[in-house]
């Protein structure tokens, strides 16, 4: 095969109560690559659309060629090039996993171009690297539902031990990204690195129910534990319109609101695609309000994560 291209999904992380160790895939959007091989052996960004000049060209500079390399240097393959074509299709710096969808196309696309020589999740230290290379730390909670789909719990991050859970069939998810940004090392140097025994006690109850709901597709289950005691009350001031825009989504119907990974996007999850929608709506109502322009997004739970693209 000389040629291949896939799509890598953006994705939540932290899903309110599991800051740091859980994180979602949505169907739409994402990345899009395509890989060109060359009668060489250079690794190439030939283009990329859609990140206004923003994303580095320099092949170790990019996360896309760069865990590209990282998985050819492991298989030890060193006369393989490649063109490589990325099309940007969702907002960078955006708290909805741009990075990471980067991180797993390319390497997804080649895997497959080569007949699978590993399998989709032995891919994930390299997506790391990539990760780590866009946000200079390698948190698994955006890379890992990238790669593997679904909702995916990072019990530990060193050993990188996960766990894919069940996603309720009719789990839909809104994404509103207001055009501010937010840097994710800025989002994390605020918070406070000590916490309160009752804080870490209600986090981890509500950790426990939302993995219990998803378990049993207890919606309201999944509602009542879609709370954050520790990162939201000191992201969100960093959000003009927080609150406002939480509480639309709550009195449309929404189960449960809160930041999608580090803001400025906000997420709400809803059962099925009509509350869904009517949540984006209200959602936009506020940010319009405020004279701040917005993107929404609305999407089911991607259960599959990354795939081939019939081009
Ligand atoms: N868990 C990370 C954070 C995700 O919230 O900082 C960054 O997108």
């Amino acid at each position: 095969m000389d040629k291949i291209s896939a799509f890598a999904p953006a994705t939540v992380a932290n899903v309110a109560c599991g800051f740091d160790v859980l994180g979602f895939a949505l169907d739409y959007p994402g990345d899009e690559v395509t890989l060109v091989r060359r009668n060489d052996n250079k690794i190439i960004i030939a283009d990329i659309s859609g990140d206004n000049n923003l994303l580095p060209k320099e092949v170790e500079k990019n996360t896309v060629s760069l865990v590209i390399m990282e998985y050819l240097k492991h298989l030890g393959i060193s006369d393989l090039g490649l063109d490589i074509h990325l099309k940007k299709q969702m907002p960078l710096k955006s708290g909805m996993g741009s990075s990471a969808a980067s991180s797993v196309v390319g390497v997804f696309a080649l895997n497959e171009m080569l007949g699978h020589p590993l399998q989709t999740i032995e891919l994930l230290p390299f997506v790391m690297k990539g990760e780590a290379l866009a946000c200079g730390v390698a948190h698994a909670d955006n890379v890992a539902p990238a790669l593997l789909g679904g909702f995916v719990l990072i019990r530990d991050h060193k050993s990188l031990d996960i766990i894919q859970l069940p996603t309720p069939d009719e789990l839909w998810c809104t994404v509103i990204h207001p055009e501010i940004e937010v840097q994710t090392k800025d989002a994390r140097s605020i918070l406070r690195k000590r916490l309160a025994m009752q804080e870490a006690v209600a986090q981890s109850a509500n950790l426990g129910g939302l993995i219990s709901g998803l378990y049993t597709e207890d919606y309201d289950l999944i509602g009542r534990s879609l709370v954050d005691v520790i990162v939201e009350p000191q992201r969100s001031i960093l959000i003009p319109g927080f609150q406002d825009v939480k509480k639309a989504s709550l009195s449309s119907g929404a189960l449960g609101c809160s930041i999608s990974g580090s803001g400025p996007s906000i997420f709400a999850l809803s059962k099925g695609r009509d509350i869904a929608q009517k949540t984006g709506e209200m959602m936009g109502k506020v940010f319009g309000n405020l004279d701040v322009g917005y993107q929404l997004f609305t999407s089911k739970v991607n259960k599959v994560g990354p795939k081939i693209l019939d081009k």
